[in-house]
């Protein structure tokens, strides 16, 4: 059996330099909070719990966590107070009633959103549950880092902090990354031990490695070259940089399933895009939520597109935005969407349905060959195989209080600038004449016309203007 493991994240700690109302761990990396990002890789490693540690914003920091929870069982997360923020050991003093001495105790912080699973595994194993083991990388600049001290045979002797370091320690480029492993029974102990003898009067959680390299027990470290796998965010612009770095990512790994990014640095998914073989995808996109694209699908220049499903075969042209929020959209195969349409929730399009520029769709199923091609709104409508409905036409499908459904038989014709008073229905085949207000259901295969008569005057002179003075 392996060793049980316990994560500990740290979410205390104020964020100041965010210059925020929001807690940090609360800000978002690809749409998702850092913390969530957090959460998602304990759970990923079936770790069998996450104990939280909050402080700052604790309240809105534990109602956020109920949404981050990956669905699935055995995996709990509970949350420990620190009041104040004494330090990093101090922090982890506060999971310790949490904590059981069978397992090893992961040490990660809330505002480290990029580390992957596979590095904290390799953690792990170094760990192998006795081995105090350390994530380490060696960085250009260290300053502001933990030192790792090692002794002329390589092994890890301490932790300095850089404010407690002399300038021989500082030329160390090699810095503690802020995540650990330890057997939790032994981390029990050394935590007892710690002070707050130090630079900054806090109770640093680095200092258990004087302790175990004091009790002969093995310190180990991992060290990974990858350094936005340990970058924090401390500020907007370093959150920025990681946006950009995980971003590029999620590109890189699209463009080695095969899909075509115009430009993978003008590409931004914030949730998960599920492709076929052969999508295009034009720049300055941006993807939400769950959306999938079927074989051949492309995605003009600047659309943004959430919790959609797109067929086979459709183009989807510049400047569109869909939006399937809860109830999702669906296009269909080979259907023309675009430039400038916006399809909202429970917009469901059949195949070869064409919605053109600056057409609002919402609630309404389109059957196939369906067309609304310029300036016009569906909602709450049911329309029916090869309707063609014109330029202009809105169905008013809300009363003030309630929302009412518009059916559009097939092959029905609905001219420019229609009004369709729902509830209403349109028979098969049937025509609208330009310019009506329908108010009462009409036949099938009946041309429907109810706008003012038009009246020509012969020879009508227009006012002319009178002579001043
Ligand atoms: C810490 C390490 C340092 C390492 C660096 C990597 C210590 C003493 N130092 O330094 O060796 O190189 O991380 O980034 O551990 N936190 C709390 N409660 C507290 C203090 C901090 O929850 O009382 C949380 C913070 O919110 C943050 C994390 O712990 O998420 C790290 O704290 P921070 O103050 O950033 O530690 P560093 O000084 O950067
Ligand atoms: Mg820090």
């Amino acid at each position: 059996m392996a060793t049980p493991i316990d994560v500990v994240i740290m979410a205390a700690g104020k964020g100041t330099r965010m210059k925020s109302a929001r807690p940090k761990v609360l800000h978002r990396l690809g749409g998702r909070a850092l913390l969530a990002h957090v959460i998602g890789c304990a759970a990923r490693l079936s770790a069998r719990q996450a104990v939280v540690i909050t402080g700052h914003g604790a309240i809105e920091v534990e109602a956020a966590c109920g949404e981050f929870t990956p669905a699935g069982g055995g995996f709990g997360l509970k949350f420990a107070r620190q009041e104040p923020q004494l330090g990093t050991g101090h922090a982890v003093q506060q999971a310790l009633p949490l904590l059981v001495d069978d397992g090893v105790t992961l040490v990660l912080s809330g505002d480290v959103p990029l580390t992957q699973a596979d590095t904290l595994a390799a953690l792990l194993a170094a760990c192998g549950g006795e081995r105090l083991a350390l994530l380490t990388l060696e960085l250009p600049d260290p300053t502001g880092y933990g030192r790792i001290e090692r002794a002329p045979d390589g092994t890890v002797r301490a932790i300095v902090e850089h404010k407690d370091a002399s300038d021989a320690q500082r030329s160390i480029r090699e810095i503690y990354s802020g995540i650990m492993a330890v057997p939790t029974r032994l981390l029990r102990g050394w935590l007892a031990r710690l002070d707050n003898r130090n630079a900054q009067n806090e109770f640093y959680l680095t200092d258990i490695v004087k302790f175990a390299v004091a009790d002969g027990l093995p310190v180990v470290a991992h060290t990974i070259t990858d350094a936005p796998q340990v970058a924090g965010v401390n500020s907007p612009a370093q959150l920025a940089e990681l946006e950009r770095v995980y971003q590029r990512r999620q590109a890189d790994a699209l463009m080695e399933q095969g899909v075509r990014l115009a430009d993978p640095a003008r590409f931004d998914l914030r949730g998960t895009l599920d492709c076929a073989q052969d999508v295009e995808i034009d720049v300055n996109c941006v993807f939400e939520g769950q959306v999938q694209l079927g074989a051949g699908v492309r995605i003009g220049a600047h659309c943004v597109i959430a919790n959609a499903t797109i067929a086979a075969g459709a183009v989807i042209h510049p400047f569109t935005h869909i939006d399937g929020e809860k109830l999702g959209v669906t296009v269909g195969e080979g259907a023309l969407i675009g430039p400038f349409a916006r399809l909202r929730p429970g917009a469901q399009l059949g195949a070869e349905v064409h919605i053109g520029n600056f057409v609002e769709v919402k609630n309404s199923t389109l059957a196939a060959g369906a067309k609304a091609n310029h300036l016009a709104y569906l909602g709450d409508a049911t329309v029916g195989e090869r309707v063609n409905y014109g330029a202009g036409s809105i169905t008013a499908n809300y009363d003030g209080a309630n929302k009412h459904r518009t059916v559009i038989e097939a092959d029905v014709h609905v001219g420019s600038n229609c009004v369709l008073v729902a509830p209403v229905t349109i028979g098969a085949g049937g025509t609208v004449g330009g310019g009506s207000t329908i108010t009462k259901s009409t036949a099938p295969g009946a041309l429907s016309v109810a706008r003012g008569k038009q009246i020509s005057i012969a020879h009508w002179s227009r006012p002319a203007k009178l002579p001043k003075g």
